[in-house]
Parts: C-alpha cells; sequence; structure tokens
C-alpha cells in the first residue's frame, strides 16, 4: 500500500492514506481489547518508540534477542494502522500482546468499555515533540510537506496535523488517570532524567519486577546509542521512497531541550501564551511543565 499522497480525515482528525484506511480506523476503536494486553498511547514523537523498546525488553528481562530480531512495528504494532489485525492474528498466543497507538483518548475510550488493558501513556514537553515532529516530515514521505518552521509551528499551534492537536491528545489521555487505574503516565524526560527508575516503574506497572542486572540489561539495550544503532528500530528497514534516511535520522537527537536551537523568542512567548490558554483547564504536573515554570517558559 503506497498512497504516499492520501490522507484519510477521520472524526476531524487527518491521518496519513499510507498506514491508515477508514476500514481499519474504524476497525481500531471498536477493538476488543484484553486485560492482559499493554497498550502504548502517544501523540508522535514524544518517546513511543523507546517505550515499546523498553517494555519489550522489560517482557524478556533485559534480553535483546527478539528487540533485535523483530521490527518494532511488529512486535508492537500501531493499532489503527491497516497491517495490524494481520499481526495479531499471526501471533495470538503472544503474552502480554503489546500495541501501540497515537489515536485520541476521546476515539479509542470506548474500546475499554469491557476490558482492562495496561495503558502506558508517554508525553513529552511540546517544543521537543514539534521540533522532531518538523524534522520528521522532511525525512516521511507519507506526511505532508513541513513547510517552513514558522507555518509548520503555526500549525502545530492550531492542531493541523497528521494525528490532531498535541494539546487535546494529551489532555485526553491524562485527565484518565484519575478514573483509570490501569493507566501509568510517564514522561520523556523522566526516562531522560533517570532512565533506571523509569524502567523500574514501568515493570512494576506491567506486573514484572526485574533484578538489578536485568535493569541494566534493559538500559544498556535501550539506550540512545544502542537503538540508533538497532536497525529493528530505527526505521532503515523501511525502504526510502518512504522514509528518505538522506533527509534525516528517525533516532536524531534524542535530546531534551531541543526546541531552544529553532525557536525564536518571538516564537517562544507566542508558544507560552497558547500553551496557558490551552492547558488552564489541565491538571497535568509533569517534569517539562514544572521545567518550563522554572524557566519562564511556559
Ligand atoms: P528527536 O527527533 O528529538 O531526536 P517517537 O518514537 O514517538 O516517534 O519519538 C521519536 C523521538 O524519540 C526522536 O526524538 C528520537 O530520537 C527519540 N528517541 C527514540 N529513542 C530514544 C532513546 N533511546 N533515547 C532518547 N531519545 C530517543
Amino acid at each position: 500500500m503506497a498512497r504516499l499522497d492520501v490522507m484519510e480525515t477521520f472524526h476531524g482528525i487527518m491521518f496519513p492514506g499510507h498506514l491508515h484506511t477508514q476500514d481499519c480506523l474504524q476497525l481500531a476503536i471498536r477493538f476488543p481489547f484484553q486485560d492482559t494486553d499493554v497498550l502504548i498511547a502517544s501523540y508522535p514523537k514524544s518517546g513511543t518508540t523507546w517505550v515499546q523498546e523498553i517494555v519489550t525488553l522489560i517482557c524478556s528481562k533485559g534480553d535483546p534477542q527478539f528487540s533485535q530480531a523483530i521490527p518494532n512495528w511488529t512486535r508492537a504494532p500501531w493499532l489503527e494502522q491497516y497491517y495490524c489485525a494481520p499481526i495479531l492474528e499471526a501471533s495470538p498466543t503472544s503474552s502480554p500482546r503489546v500495541i501501540t497507538t497515537h489515536l485520541p483518548h476521546h476515539l479509542l475510550g470506548p474500546a475499554f468499555q469491557d476490558s482492562k488493558p495496561k495503558v502506558i501513556y508517554v508525553s513529552r514537553n511540546p517544543k521537543d515533540v514539534l521540533v522532531s515532529y518538523y524534522h520528521f516530515h522532511k525525512m516521511a514521505n507519507f506526511l505532508p510537506e513541513a513547510g517552513t518552521f514558522q507555518e509548520f509551528f503555526s500549525n502545530f499551534l492550531e492542531g493541523k496535523m497528521c494525528y490532531g492537536s498535541w494539546f487535546d491528545h494529551v489532555k485526553g489521555w491524562t485527565s484518565q488517570t484519575v478514573t483509570m487505574n490501569n493507566l501509568l503516565h510517564i514522561t520523556y524526560e523522566e526516562m531522560s532524567q533517570n532512565l533506571h527508575d523509569a524502567i523500574k516503574r514501568i515493570s512494576s506497572f506491567l506486573q514484572c519486577p526485574l533484578l538489578e542486572e536485568e535493569i541494566n540489561n534493559c538500559m544498556k539495550h535501550c539506550s540512545f546509542s544502542s537503538m540508533r544503532d538497532n536497525k529493528m528500530v530505527n526505521y532503515t528497514l523501511v525502504p526510502a521512497e518512504i522514509m528518505d534516511h538522506s533527509k534525516g535520522s528517525f533516532m536524531r537527537k534524542g535530546k531534551t531541550g531541543d526546541w531552544k536551537t529553532m525557536f525564536t523568542d518571538e516564537q517562544n512567548q507566542h508558544f507560552k501564551h497558547v500553551y496557558r490558554t490551552r492547558m488552564q483547564d489541565c491538571s497535568l504536573k509533569s517534569v517539562w511543565a514544572e521545567q518550563d515554570e522554572e524557566e519562564c517558559v511556559c
């Protein structure tokens, strides 16, 4: 399925037609989850692939054999993408089933009515998401043209992006932490600052406690440099007509605060204003929000 120039609009949100059809999006929002499933949910560029790697490694007690042999999109397929159903059918006994999604909570929430999968929601400083997403648009031929950074910046703040508005996505999922005791919210920044504790938190949430040596092995194999060199996770298996590796790397920088290399002072002020307005009804307190408060950034 090429459809590189096709965009699907589903419930008012744009999805790349290369990976999504109306049918598979419909199937996703009615997916029969099982209580044993692990669902990784995120807005794009928030550390999704990193959490996929961490979960795979936790499940194999730090042994990298599986994560170095099977592509991430096969071991943790995106629920809303067209190839998900055949992958899950081909491996009905894998336990736990690890599934990924970029769908907003308001679309996927009804699918949780009869089951309680373990949900890990990963979020990231939206300024770094914006910059990472901008660079990704340049290399991913299934996404719309990035345009200038200023154009991309405006589209991001207005929510005119594939997978919708960052603000709605984060508010929708994180507001569920109050009622869903099967939801763990973790941030990219927490993983960057203390990977050891982040792995421990995720492994205890998954009820898969690890020995210290196993945690250290997980840390080794999900470091930025290990993942950058692992072709099962660095997307170099994807052909150049779909992801143009001459225009950038999926495993780009892996840093926090990279927005500072791109944002002008004016853009930063504007971002702060929009952030405050859009997030005023959100009780979310996270590492990056606190950091940005200290720096008077948000
Ligand atoms: P950058 O573009 O800022 O480098 P996603 O998987 O949600 O698409 O997110 C991709 C972002 O996560 C990219 O950010 C990528 O480099 C970063 N990333 C992936 N694995 C990482 C790791 N092990 N350590 C730090 N950052 C990582």
